[in-house]
């Protein structure tokens, strides 16, 4: 079995940082501790540089298609761009599309197999409830898929009504299942985008002025209260509103067993980047907010009442109609410039995975507003737990995974598309100055990443069967 010893390097974990060498054996960590050695193991010199936990990113979509084309990541780039940025594990979504949840979760671990870089795992997509999904849904879990997604917008596309939600939840609830909510008003974005249209408003803008920050408010709280009625554990994604972190905060007080994710662009960006000319690259569902709503999300994650930073990585070309060279060969991928007349036609989503643990360490480490042990619950440790992966993920622990970044803190760059490795012909952080960068990466002992450079291979990725996740 191939041994690596990480020596001189600083441990990072949810609760402590200290010094000791870190000895891998195969695929496992095997042995914490100062002064181990190992005579023959590969000797990794980690002096100057912390070691984290590859970080968990609970929120992707990769190859998902959408308006006609398909997010320009595949299971094999998405995982590249993450691992670059020092996540190592990713959960996708599988669709409902033809076919049994089983069919489809057949079908999409097929897909993604072929290609996967890093581990992954999967949310089974709820988007049309009848008796027969009621039955799938109780032996989920036992295809290692143990969360779903429901959906409260999207209107005649993905939305379920209360009631089928409601059902969905109490069968989660029953058998070791966590519901994820998209949470927002469908009716009123449907009246709102209609007048719009009608109006001849088509501009980007238009796509936060028709999906009100209140229809999150009255969702999310709707989507804690079904919960609680259905007895059941609720998990808000991509949550952007101050108000929306106040249900959260409310149900938790109410003895909810209600969790929830916020994501970087929402700490970073305001509504007003879709004033720019090149507004589209923000289009994502839901829409940036507002500062005070960033404030909120701060508070909410520095205080706990906010679990998790995903990603919601959903990328598109800004102009797909000129290629990239993407691994010496030129691909375009059509992209925003569908929606350049229309703001519905604009495919929602946009890039992140690689972006999280780098602009979120910058912003938020190096400012003092979160300490490394609490970045590393946020985005490795608590993604785990709340998905069934924890300890074989996101911990430094004797016999999890070999998942580790090796991070140096010191390390000041200029961000940007060269740098990130999404598939994508942008990155929202263009020309931002960072101080903090992983320059190793390993899964499950092997090496991903060294100094900017790729040593991962399409089908390295294995598929991650998960347990039933933790109420934290
Ligand atoms: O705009 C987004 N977020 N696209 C992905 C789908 C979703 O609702 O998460
Ligand atoms: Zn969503
Ligand atoms: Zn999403």
């Amino acid at each position: 079995m191939t041994q690596k010893l990480i020596k001189n390097g600083t441990i990072v974990t949810s609760d402590k940082t200290y010094k000791a060498n870190l000895l891998i054996e195969g695929e496992k960590i095997s042995q914490i501790g100062e002064g181990i050695t190992a005579d023959g193991a590969e000797i990794i010199d980690a002096q100057g540089l912390l070691v984290l936990p590859g970080g968990v990113d609970p929120h992707v979509h990769l190859d998902l298609p959408m308006f006609g084309t398909v997010s320009s990541d595949d299971h094999y780039t998405g995982g590249k761009a993450a691992a670059f940025g020092g996540t190592t594990t990713l959960i996708d979504f599988v669709s409902q599309d033809q076919g049994s949840l089983e069919e489809n979760i057949i079908r999409w671990r097929a897909h993604a197999e072929q290609k996967a870089s890093v581990d992954f795992g999967f949310h089974m997509n709820i988007t049309r409830f009848n008796g027969q999904v009621a039955e799938e849904l109780t032996t989920l879990a036992s295809l290692g898929v143990t969360s779903v997604k429901v959906f409260t917008a999207y209107n005649n596309r993905l939305r379920l009504p209360d009631g089928e939600i409601f059902k969905v939840m109490r069968i989660a609830g029953r058998h070791n299942l966590l519901t994820m909510v998209h949470a927002e008003n469908g009716d009123i974005i449907d009246v709102l985008v209609d007048e719009a249209l009608m109006a001849q408003k088509t501009t980007p803008i238009w796509h936060a002025r028709t999906r009100p920050g209140w229809g999150e408010v009255e969702a999310s709280l709707r989507a804690v209260a079904i919960g609680a009625q259905a007895e059941a554990p609720v998990y808000l994604v991509h949550m952007n509103v101050a108000g929306e972190v106040d249900q959260l905060a409310y149900g938790r007080h109410k003895g909810v067993s209600v969790m929830g994710e916020t994501c970087p662009q929402y700490l970073f960006f305001t509504y007003r980047e879709y004033e720019r000319p090149d507004g589209a690259k923000w289009v994502c569902s839901p829409p940036m907010r507002d500062l005070e709503d960033q404030v909120r999300l701060w508070q909410g994650l520095e205080d706990g009442t906010i679990q998790v930073l995903a990603t919601d990585h959903c990328p598109f070309y800004f102009d797909g109609s000129k290629p990239i060279i993407y691994e010496g060969k030129p691909i375009a991928i059509p992209g925003k410039e569908l929606g350049k007349d229309d703001f519905t036609k604009i495919p929602n989503g946009l890039p992140g995975v690689g972006d999280r643990l780098p602009i979120f360490w910058n912003s938020a480490v190096n400012t003092g507003r979160i300490t490394p042990n609490q970045f590393v619950k946020i985005t490795a440790e608590n993604p785990a737990r709340v998905f069934g992966l924890y300890p074989q993920k996101g911990s430094l622990t004797v016999g999890a995974d070999a998942d580790i970044a090796l991070w140096d803190p010191e390390l000041e760059l200029e961000y940007g598309v060269k740098v990130a490795q999404h598939r994508t012909d942008h990155n929202l952080y263009e020309s931002t100055t960072l101080t903090g960068f992983p320059v190793q990466v390993y899964q499950r002992g092997n090496l991903l990443v060294k100094n900017r450079e790729w040593y991962g291979k399409p089908g390295m990725g294995k598929f991650l069967p998960r347990a039933a996740g933790e109420i934290i």
